[in-house]
This record gives C-alpha cells, structure tokens and sequence, in this order.
C-alpha cells in the first residue's frame, strides 16, 4: 500500500478536488483505493457517498473496527473512510489527540490489502495533521497560482521542518515527490510570471500543473468523476490527471 497526503496551510487551494479526482482515477484503473477524508468539513465524503453511519473519528477512537466504518462508493474500487460534515467528531478527536501513530495503530493493518491511501485534509497543522504526514508515504502540496497560497504553502514547509526535528520522525521534506500548481490560466500573463518566479525559488522540486476548469465545481454537483463523459473536461485538465497519476504509480 503506498499512500499520499495533500496539504497546504492555505484553504481552498484545491486539496479536495484533486485528492477526490486522483482516488477516482486510480480506482477506474484497477488499482484498489481509499479515499480517508481527515477534514472536519467532510467534502470529499459528500462528493463521494451519500449515505455513511459510521464516521473516521468513530475508528480513531476505538469504537468500531475500519471495516465497519469503510464505505464503497459508487465507482468500482473505490472506498471511503468518511467524515460527517454536520455534529460529527473529527474536529474534536484532532484538536485532542497527541497520538502522532493513530493511523499506523488504528488503521493501517486493516487496509493491506488497498493498493492507495489517498487523506484529504484541512489546511490546519496541528498534531493531527503532524500524524497524517508522519505515517503518508508521499506528501503533496497543493497551491493555487497565488501569492496567499504561495505563503501557505511556504508555512506548510516551516512546519514539516519543525516537525521533523519535534518528533524526530524521517526528514517530512523528503517526502515530497512533486507540488501541484492548481487553477492555471494561461490567459492571465501576470499569473504566468508569478509562476515563473515563484518556481525558481526550488529548483530541484517538479510542479505539476492543472488548468481552470469548471468540470471540478460540475463533477461536485453532480458527485462524479471529471473523467465522465457527463462532465466533458477539458483535455488539458485530462491530461494534467494523468500526469498525477503517472507519478502517483512510480
Ligand atoms: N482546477 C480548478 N479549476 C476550477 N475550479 C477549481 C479547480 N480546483 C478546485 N476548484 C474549485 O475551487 C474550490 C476550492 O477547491 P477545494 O474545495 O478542492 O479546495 P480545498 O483545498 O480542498 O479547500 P479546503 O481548504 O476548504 O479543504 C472548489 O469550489 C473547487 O470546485
Ligand atoms: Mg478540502
């Protein structure tokens, strides 16, 4: 099981989106996926499935096993690990617990047999969080082509760096493979430059990009994948996909 977190300090960057596309993308190529949503606002368990008991928290806790909480979804191989959007528990187990292994301990050995873990998670980083990027093979940072999320995104490295040193765990910079630069328009020439320099400033590091599309917004609406005909995406967002995903299966 190889599993990826995608993160970033700053809200509404993408996360969601592409945590819930590349899941679905995974899933309709065979390959065995869940999909833990680890964000209090649940968006990626209402895109994903309608109805669910049992939330992730519930598992987190001790009060029921993985297997009574993991949810199919309608796309063949996919699976949930949900959150309740509304009176669920997540927030309250993040902001309490100081267990940095709940998911090596509580979680993990029920899911060998998945080949992805996919967490989506909120831009917060408190020891929750510190846990998920602990335990994530792969850490993703999601910005969009904006100098507020380029400063979430330079917060998100401060502080893989202090946890690094706190909990004494693998370099957590290490971990990230590639960054994604969400909401590209290429009509925008100021966005191009921002880009531009922005990337300079990490040279080793490869970015990934996705275009604006409104296919994202539509396959929300309509909780399905971009991929389906029903939504008609544009082939650059197809394409960037694929990329992802290419990387995400090395
Ligand atoms: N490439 C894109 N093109 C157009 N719209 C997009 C794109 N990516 C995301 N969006 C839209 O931007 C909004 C924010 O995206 P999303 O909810 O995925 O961000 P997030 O990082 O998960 O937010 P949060 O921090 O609140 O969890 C959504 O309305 C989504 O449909
Ligand atoms: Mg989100």
């Amino acid at each position: 099981m190889k599993s990826f977190v995608f993160l970033n300090r700053k809200g509404g960057t993408g996360k969601t989106s592409i945590s819930v596309t590349c899941a679905i993308e995974l899933a309709r190529r065979g390959f065995k996926t869940v999909l833990v949503d680890c964000d209090p606002q649940g968006n990626s368990s209402s895109w994903l499935s309608k109805n669910f008991q049992y939330e992730l928290s519930d598992v987190l806790n001790g009060k029921i096993k993985v297997g009574e909480c993991l949810v199919q979804t309608h796309f063949e191989n996919l699976f949930l690990l949900p959150t309740f959007a509304i009176n669920g528990g997540l927030q309250s187990f993040a902001s309490s617990t100081r267990n940095y292994y709940v998911f090596e301990d509580a979680v993990f050995p029920s899911l060998k047999d998945f080949d992805y873990l996919i967490f989506d998670t909120s831009p917060a980083f408190g020891d929750f969080e510190k846990g998920i990027a602990n335990c994530a093979d792969v850490i993703v940072p999601v910005l969009k082509l904006d100098q507020f999320s380029a400063d979430g995104f330079q917060t998100l490295i401060e502080n893989l760096i202090t946890t690094t040193k706190e909990i004494r765990c693998k370099d957590l910079l290490e971990k990230i493979s590639f960054v994604i630069l969400n909401q590209q328009d290429k009509r925008m020439k100021f966005q191009s430059l921002f880009a531009e320099n922005f990337m300079k400033n990490f040279d080793d590091t490869q970015f990934l990009t996705i275009p604006t599309d409104t296919s994202f917004v539509k396959a929300q609406i309509l909780k399905n994948s971009i991929q389906d005909k029903s939504i008609t995406a544009r082939k650059e967002t197809t394409d960037a996909i694929d990329s992802i995903i290419r990387e995400m299966t090395k």
